[in-house]
């Protein structure tokens, strides 16, 4: 478990020295954003449904107002408006940076938001060139090759980043490991490849507990908040880690579009990290034993599984993977993934449905892949409903079982398990 350094040592806060004492990622996930509610006489953060805040000083707030326009700070003191910042929602902010080892982290309503506020920043200082790396969840991949805020994208290898940046090239992305492939990146290279344009690493599999992009040089982290960092999936939400400088861009940017994060959601995502390491540590050490038993099971062709570990586990089947999403039980069958609980989903017919069907194999996303986002569940019951799901596909089955196993009523394969369970 790694130590976090101190995040600003010049810091006049009354809560100071708990912030400027290097805490572990665990201590971190528990207390950052909280610093402050003892000394208030809290336990458990205020939610504020404020959507504007009163002020008898008009030329105070034409003064704050004016500073937020040059760049992009929070207003000291008192909010001014729910759009400009939020207090729970900035309790977020704080922890995620903590966690992130940035100075700052900025949030918004969906991890789509975040993204499109990035490209929007970017393109507003004439810098409207991205380039992209695949795969990129599907949603990503589609905002950029529509270009529907009117940025360019091309896309490239790792190895072809540097010759395909331009003048204008405002940003390079990619994910680590990849939505839904697990294909993990060498970012210390692909940043030195950036040279001053800005990486933005997705970290959304990973997330803090397992890399910290900006360690190995990226400028920004993106998470959709909505999985790992929410935890539960109640929230859909997203979020930016990065340095003071882009923070205020980022703020501007929201400002003026309106992408905001509600306050409860802040509350829930705060409430989230709390349990992050415990959870992306538990359900990490469930998915690498499926990840295991899927590569030794004859009816699974292949599995993607990352080096740095992770919740996350992709295969492809020799039968039919919708058969395989129809006949989970325990397992939800579902897009999405950082939950609590068990998803599988077949991305080329939701995640990355809306990438064009060449751009998908050409990014190695097979039409037989699945992806599964593993939760918290036993996993002797998970591997329960997998093997009954895989066993659907009767033809690949009757290879590696004689006789034949005994069925439930719904026809699955009835599933003997260690121990007698
Ligand atoms: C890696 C990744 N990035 C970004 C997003 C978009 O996030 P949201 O759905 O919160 O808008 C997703 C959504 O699945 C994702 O998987």
């Amino acid at each position: 478990m790694f130590t976090l350094a101190p995040m600003n040592p010049s810091s006049t806060h009354a809560y100071d020295r708990a912030r400027t004492t290097p805490r572990a990622l665990a201590t971190e996930a528990v207390h950052a954003g909280r610093d402050d509610l003892a000394r208030q006489g809290l336990h458990a953060p205020p939610i504020d449904l404020s959507t504007t805040y009163p002020s008898y000083d008009s030329r105070g707030e034409a003064a704050r107002i004016d500073a937020f326009a040059a760049d992009g700070a929070l207003p000291e003191g008192t909010p001014v408006y729910g759009r400009l910042g939020n207090p729970t929602v900035a309790r977020f902010e704080t922890a995620l940076a903590r966690l992130e080892g940035t100075e700052s982290a900025v949030a918004f309503a969906s991890g789509m938001a975040a993204l499109s506020a990035v490209l929007l920043a970017r393109a507003s200082t004439g810098l409207r060139h991205v380039v992209a790396v695949r795969p990129l969840y599907g949603c990503s991949d589609h905002l950029l090759t529509a270009g529907l805020l009117g940025s360019e994208v091309t896309w490239v290898d790792p190895a072809g980043i540097a010759d395909a940046l331009r003048p204008d090239t405002g940003l390079v992305l990619v994910e680590s490991p990849a939505n839904p492939t697990l294909a993990e990146l060498d970012l210390r290279a692909i940043a030195h490849a950036c040279g001053s344009v800005p990486l933005l690493a997705d970290n959304t599999f990973a997330t803090p507990v397992l890399q910290r992009p900006v360690e190995h040089g990226a400028r920004l982290v993106l998470h959709s908040a909505t999985k790992y960092l929410g935890g539960h999936g109640d929230v859909m939400a997203g979020v930016v880690a990065c340095d003071e400088e882009f923070a205020g861009r980022l703020r501007q940017v929201r400002f003026a579009t309106g992408g905001v994060l509600h306050p409860l959601a802040g509350y829930l995502l705060l409430r989230g990290l709390a349990t992050l390491p415990v959870r992306v540590r538990a359900a990490s050490a469930t998915a690498a034993e499926l990840a295991r038993r899927l590569a030794a099971d004859p009816r699974v062709a292949r599995v993607h599984y990352p080096r740095i570990g992770g919740a996350m586990v992709a295969f492809e089947v020799h039968g039919d993977p919708h058969e395989v999403i129809a006949g989970v039980r325990l397992v939800t069958p579902a897009v999405s993934l950082g939950s609590v609980d068990t998803l599988i989903q077949h991305p080329a017919s939701i995640s990355h449905r809306i990438v064009a069907e060449p751009d998908r194999h050409g990014a190695g996303v097979s039409d037989r892949l699945l992806r599964m986002s593993v939760g918290l569940e036993d996993v002797e019951d998970l591997w329960g409903d997998l093997d009954g799901a895989l066993g659907t596909d009767r033809r690949s089955r009757r290879s590696v079982s004689a006789p034949g196993p005994s069925r439930t009523a719904d026809g699955r394969p009835l599933v003997s398990r260690p121990g007698g369970r």
